[in-house]
């Protein structure tokens, strides 16, 4: 089978998270016209992790040194390697995302797993060939679109897919109908689903 992981980068819980919201309903429209996609969400927000620390970082490099790339140290490098399709869903927090998505990348960026050094420069080693970023915000983003911007390089770092963004902006506007704008970013995504 192949595989879409969801990176559920939201801390609020369904029924209450738009991210979310937008999210599963893209992945429902892609999953209902392809189920030979098997669906493997990661929840951030209730995994171990931490900020890599000076001995994390030693043991993650003996690690690697003595090839032993199967340690649950690993275990998210691996998960994402062998995913054909990746969704990130995340708020919009003081201009890019929550902090734990940060962590999670530090996790990923694994030497001869996700990505090696060449001669050259370096190589993404990740299957994926498409990646979606969503993501909603209380205000407009304009010119401060850091999170989309560093997802997407760390995604061009560890992969060749595509990738494509989505944004439901204005939610917490005052006067802003939120629930009009979501269902209308809904209609969007349902259109990238069928191409994705
Ligand atoms: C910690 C925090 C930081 C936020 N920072 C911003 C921000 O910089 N700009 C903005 O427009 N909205 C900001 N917001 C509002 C959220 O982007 C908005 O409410 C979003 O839709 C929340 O997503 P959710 O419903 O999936 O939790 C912030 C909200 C929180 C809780």
């Amino acid at each position: 089978m192949k595989k879409i992981l969801f990176i559920n980068s939201c801390p609020r819980p369904r029924g209450i998270s738009r991210t979310l919201r937008l999210s599963d309903y893209f992945l429902k429209c892609y999953t209902d016209k392809h189920p030979e996609y098997e669906l493997t969400e990661i929840r951030l927000f209730d995994e171990d992790l931490r900020s890599l620390t000076a001995a994390d970082i030693e043991r993650r490099d003996a690690l690697l040194q003595a090839g032993k790339t199967d340690d649950p140290f690993f275990r998210f490098a691996h998960q994402f390697v062998s995913a054909d399709r990746i969704l990130i869903g995340a708020p919009y927090w003081d201009l890019s995302f929550p902090s734990i998505l940060k962590v999670y990348v530090e996790h990923l960026c694994a030497g001869g797993i996700t990505f090696q050094y060449t001669e050259t420069g370096s190589e993404g080693l990740s299957h994926f060939e498409k990646a979606i970023y969503i993501t909603t915000s209380g205000g407009f983003i304009g010119g401060n679109d850091y999170g989309t911007e560093y997802i997407k390089g760390v995604l061009n770092f560890l992969g060749n897919g595509t990738f494509t963004a989505c944004y439901a902006e204005g939610l917490d506007i005052c006067g802003n109908d939120s629930e009009k704008i979501l269902q209308k970013k809904e209609k969007e995504l349902s259109i990238i689903a069928e191409k994705w």
